[in-house]
């Protein structure tokens, strides 16, 4: 393919988890088409287009190596990227704000309205735009009447078409996806545009996967898909508490409820609470939304999927402060992952971070391993004095009074627990908040264990 055969230019502005995997996948299922990712970050897009990606995610790395500067490309020149493109993917961050009205619950679409100027600014033909970062409902009209503003410009049609891959397994998600969703406006204009990026998809994905719907409705199964995934987590989290007073155990009752088809096994499992940069952005998103229409009881109702996920978390820190006789003052604890689950170096809302705060708080020392996390554990802890930094998990745990588990890295069952027991100061406290490891091995062994979801279990006399 040369720049004149191919059949149509694909744009992505924003490099970042779902611009840079998203236009990965489409370049190599779609040879036909050109694909290039901007952003203008000059330090991210030079490591876009060098050996060291600026995202760790399984699969990602030979795909891109297989394609780039063939069909795939990254680079800062927004302009000219939007001059030639026939398709924008619009991937720009949309965190919660942090000031002014909305404050903590709303999405900050700075990012977003700034990328919509730059399209009529720089746009000289007809294109389609699609919306790919979670945004509120009705954000696709206020990037219509930006995109529209002035006179006799080209005309541009929007879509919705919100990304539901999971990180660490994002590229099987979007590989083989559950659906893919396309929300367009029910106009002649809008059926064609959906119809273009049905022919991407197309090229892998089986037309009974694609959904087709309303613009709004696209918008908001993309909110209430991540509120209803954080809710079961929330939800069996908060039953963990009532097991660890009633020795009922967490694993159990998660089986004998997930056996039931109508619920389902998946996300079930119960742990230190969610993070992520999704869930707790689009809850609160969601409860904005739903007060700003005054819906303030089902506000209400979201809002407490995020709060009984800081309660999880808090619990937690308590338990460990429990066990530690009720002080921290002067003790090392060793933090096994940062990262806000396995197979990713993101740490965005992992609850690592609230966990090692608050621990910091009542004075203790941490020294924090992840096999992937450390860089951005760095950057999350920097205000902080009281912490190190190990590669080695044997180094972190050495002379620790306990050891926190966090994120259920596989390579942490493999650990010699007789060597961490052996290194630790006595009595050796071992917390696994994602119930990861072998308990009755490590009581065995000598370690107090505290699960979540699960009895204590001590070597104390009672
Ligand atoms: C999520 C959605 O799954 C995805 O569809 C959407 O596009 C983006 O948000 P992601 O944030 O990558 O994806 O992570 P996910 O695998 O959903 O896990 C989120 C959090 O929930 C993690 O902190 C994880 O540890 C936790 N979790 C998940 C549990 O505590 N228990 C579970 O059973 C499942």
């Amino acid at each position: 393919m040369t720049e004149t055969t191919f059949k149509k230019k694909i744009l992505c502005i924003g490099a970042g988890y779902v611009g840079g995997p998203t236009m990965t996948v489409i370049a190599n299922k779609c040879p036909d088409y050109k694909v290039t990712v901007v952003d203008i970050s000059e330090e991210r897009i030079r490591r876009w287009n060098s050996d060291n990606l600026p995202i760790f995610e399984p699969g990602l790395e030979e795909r891109v190596f297989k394609v780039r500067g063939k069909n795939l490309f990254f680079s800062t020149d927004v302009e000219r990227g939007i001059e030639e493109a026939d398709i924008i993917f619009v991937a720009v961050n949309t965190p919660t704000k942090t000031f002014g009205e909305g404050m903590g619950r709303a999405a900050d679409l700075q990012f977003m309205e700034k990328t919509a100027r730059k399209i009529r600014e720089v746009a000289k033909s007809d294109k389609i735009v699609i919306e790919k970062s979670t945004i509120p409902v009705r954000a696709a009209e206020t990037l219509e009447k930006i995109l529209h503003a002035g006179e006799d410009g080209p005309h541009f049609e929007i879509l919705s078409n919100p990304e539901f891959m999971a990180e660490g397994t994002g590229i099987g998600d979007m590989e083989s996806p559950d659906r893919v969703l396309i929300g367009s406006m029910d106009t002649p204009s809008g059926q064609a545009a959906r119809d273009e990026l049905i022919k991407i998809y197309e090229h892998w994905v089986p037309r009974d996967r694609i959904i087709t719907t309303n613009l709004w409705s696209s918008e908001l199964s993309k909110l209430v898909a991540n509120a209803f995934l954080a809710q079961r987590i929330t939800s069996i989290n908060s039953i963990s508490a009532v097991c660890e007073m009633t020795e009922a155990d967490i694993g159990q009752v998660a089986d004998a409820v997930g056996r039931d088809s109508r619920v389902g096994p998946k996300f079930l499992k119960a742990g230190v609470g969610f993070g992520g940069s999704c869930f707790r952005k689009d809850i609160l998103n969601l409860v904005y939304l739903c007060e700003h229409y005054g819906l303030n009881e089902i506000g209400q109702f979201w809002h407490y999927v995020v709060k009984l996920n800081d309660f999880q978390m808090d619990r937690f820190v308590k338990r460990i402060l429990s066990a530690m006789f009720n002080t921290l003052v002067g003790k090392k604890i060793a933090i096994f992952g940062f990262a806000f689950k396995p197979d990713t170096g993101d740490t965005r809302d992992a609850p690592a971070i609230f966990i090692c705060k608050q621990l910091l708080e009542e004075r203790a020392h941490l020294s924090i391993t992840d096999p992937h996390a450390i860089e951005n554990a760095k950057i999350d802890m920097e205000d902080y004095n009281d912490v190190t930094f190990e590669e080695d998990p044997y180094k972190a745990a050495e002379g620790t009074h306990g050891i926190a588990l966090l994120t259920e890295w596989k390579e942490y069952q493999e650990l010699d627990f007789q060597r961490l027991y052996d290194s630790m100061e006595k009595p050796a406290c071992l917390f696994d908040g994602r119930n990861h490891l072998d308990h009755d091995k490590l009581f065995d062994i000598g370690f107090n264990v505290y699960a979540v979801g699960k009895p204590d279990r001590d070597h104390f006399k009672k």
